[in-house]
């Protein structure tokens, strides 16, 4: 058989790098990147993640050097997680204003005032000995409303330490609304809300609780979404926007491109996606044994992850994507 060439050849356009970037129609650009950072209050130097080759739990200097760095580098956001070293049933030292979370946010906000934004973890887990996200019934179950008192607390510490957006990740319901009350009461009506609306209960989190210590028994499979669930996404997006949510987030992300287009299809409010910690660890761990390209990986990733309709990208990967970007810029 032989082909007939149509009119239509979208080869064309393929043809060399200045066509391929001329018709490129999704681009990332370093100010839609986030990177999540850990910090802990008992160390003096950064401690490797062992699962996350390259990641660290930073003490507060160098969290503040890398703070200072990604503000350097163009990106457009921060995420902050604490790791505290003593935890307790309620999760006191997450409104401590002496809390490892609370001083990093102020101390990162003295280093880099806005020139980026400052997000921080708002979720009891690392904060607490059971490692749940919330407080716990005398069933052990976690309690929804007596869980929002205590975010309501830890927002309220958090934007007085100065973080800029509060990133909501405990998944209890009205947590949007308690928080948002709770900050305009209070007169803050500045600092922002990213809400984790549609947070799968993900293996992929694996590498993330060894980041955190986390202490967890279980699972949290009665608070975050069942990966089977697509449409209560939308159900989960639409409350958190009528609550008051600035942005709304996706994670993770790449097992979830179809919920993320979907959301993006849909929210009137900046939609986020968090490449988390087992998707960062499988292109690691492949690219280490030579199985594949690591930064094509890695920018491929990512790439898809805007393509499917993400405006911020939470990923480990922020600093050196900025890197290789400014490099390729100055090549
Ligand atoms: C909860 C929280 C988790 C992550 C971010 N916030 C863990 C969980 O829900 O179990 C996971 C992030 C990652 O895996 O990179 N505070």
């Amino acid at each position: 058989m032989t082909t007939t060439p149509g009119r239509v050849r979208p080869r064309r356009l393929r043809a060399t790098p200045a066509l391929r970037r001329m018709a490129a129609q999704t681009r990332v650009d370093v100010a839609q990147l986030s990177l999540p950072l850990f910090v802990r209050d008992d160390v003096t130097a950064p401690v490797p993640v062992a699962s996350m080759p390259g990641v660290v739990q930073h003490s507060r200097d160098s969290l503040r050097r890398e703070v200072a760095r990604a503000a350097e580098s163009g990106l457009g956001a921060v995420m902050l997680f604490g790791v505290p070293s003593v935890r307790d049933a309620t999760g006191t030292g997450a409104d401590d204003p002496d809390g490892v979370l609370n001083r990093a946010i102020e101390d990162v906000v003295a280093e880099v005032g806005d020139a980026l934004v400052v997000q921080a973890d708002l979720c009891l887990d690392e904060f607490t000995d059971h490692g749940h996200c919330g407080v716990l019934d005398a069933a052990g179950r976690v309690d929804n409303d007596a869980t929002l008192e205590r975010y309501v607390a830890m927002a309220l510490a958090q934007a007085a330490a100065g973080a800029h957006v509060l990133g909501l990740s405990g998944m209890m319901d009205g947590q949007v609304a308690a928080v948002r009350d709770a900050l305009d009461g209070a007169g803050r009506d500045d600092v922002a809300i990213l809400a984790y609306a549609a947070k799968y209960a993900s293996a992929f989190y694996g590498p993330f609780r060894e980041a955190v210590a986390s202490t967890l028994q279980g699972d949290r499979r009665a608070y975050q979404m069942d990966p089977a669930n697509r449409r209560e996404a939308l159900l989960e997006v639409e409350l958190d926007i009528a609550e008051g949510a600035d942005l709304v987030m996706v994670k993770p992300a790449m097992s979830y491109l179809d919920v993320l287009a979907d959301v993006a299809a849909v929210s009137s409010v900046p939609v986020a996606a968090y490449q988390v910690s087992g998707e960062y660890a499988m292109v690691e761990a492949a690219a280490a044994q030579g199985w594949i390209d690591r930064r094509r990986a890695v920018e491929e990733s990512v790439l898809s992850i805007v393509r499917a309709g993400a405006d911020q990208v939470l990923t480990y990967w922020a600093l050196e994507l900025a890197g290789w970007w400014a490099a390729d810029r100055r090549a």
